[in-house]
């Protein structure tokens, strides 16, 4: 059962990241993805409504908008690390994920060493940050960015020579800009978790991690993935 302040008002109130495509974005001034169905469905199995709240990425990773009340939930394609699970409940997993490093099309660049010297673009706060720190050669540039587009204009501009972030939403973002390729993929084992505060509803916590399993097994998971990720 979720807490009682939660049930209250009838309303789980989920805070996101816009735009990480395809778990969230704004199509035709509606906010939709994977990850909003997939709250949604929680939400309609705790017999709530979900309601979506746009925030900006780096402050959800650090707690801020569950810790002053404005979220119940937070969903954002955020990757469990043992770093926010200090200051974040997190659900069990949702979704299995890697990095990508971007590179220009036409650009021959393969790999993170060839980077010497050159920029790299991630966005703030994020896993990707971390990979390129402690991956790039140290003499390589980050240049950090806070939304994710923003990696794409600056590889576009040239005012970066790579950008990297999740495997997850790269295919699209090829997809739509085909100036830009896939050079290579990192394998770090990173899994999405639903946040909330810490420590705040040990309650909360377990009804969506069994509402997450009941997905899994029912069907429930499989027709959101399909929709957003079938080809
Ligand atoms: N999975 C990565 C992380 O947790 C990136 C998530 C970015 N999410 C977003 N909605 N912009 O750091």
């Amino acid at each position: 059962a979720p807490a009682p302040e939660v049930v209250a008002d009838g309303v789980l109130t989920v805070c996101t990241s816009l735009p990480y495509r395809p778990f969230e974005f704004r199509q035709e001034g509606e906010v939709v993805g994977f990850d909003i169905d997939l709250a949604r469905e929680v939400a309609s199995r705790l017999d709530l409504e979900a309601k979506f709240v746009n925030t900006d990425f780096d402050g959800l990773a650090a707690g801020t908008p569950l810790n002053d009340g404005t979220c119940d939930v937070g969903v954002a394609g955020m990757t469990i690390t043992g770093d926010r699970a200090r200051v974040l409940d997190f659900t069990s997993p949702y979704f299995n994920a890697a990095q990508s490093l971007v590179v220009g099309a036409s650009s021959g660049v393969t790999s993170l060493d060839e980077l010497s010297g050159r920029k790299i673009a991630v966005q703030e706060g994020t896993t990707a940050e971390l990979y390129v720190t402690d991956n790039a050669p140290a003499d390589a540039e980050i240049v950090t960015v806070e939304k994710p587009f923003e990696i794409v204009a600056a590889l576009r501009d040239g005012q970066v020579a790579a950008g990297v972030y999740d495997n997850t939403v790269v295919g699209g973002v090829v997809e739509r800009n085909p100036e830009i390729a896939v050079a290579a993929e990192f394998d770090t084992g990173e899994q999405y978790g639903m946040v909330l505060k810490k420590d705040g509803s040990v309650e909360l916590v377990r009804s969506i991690n069994a509402i997450l399993a009941d997905l899994r097994s029912d069907g429930g998971y499989d027709a959101i993935y399909e929709k957003w990720f079938g080809s």
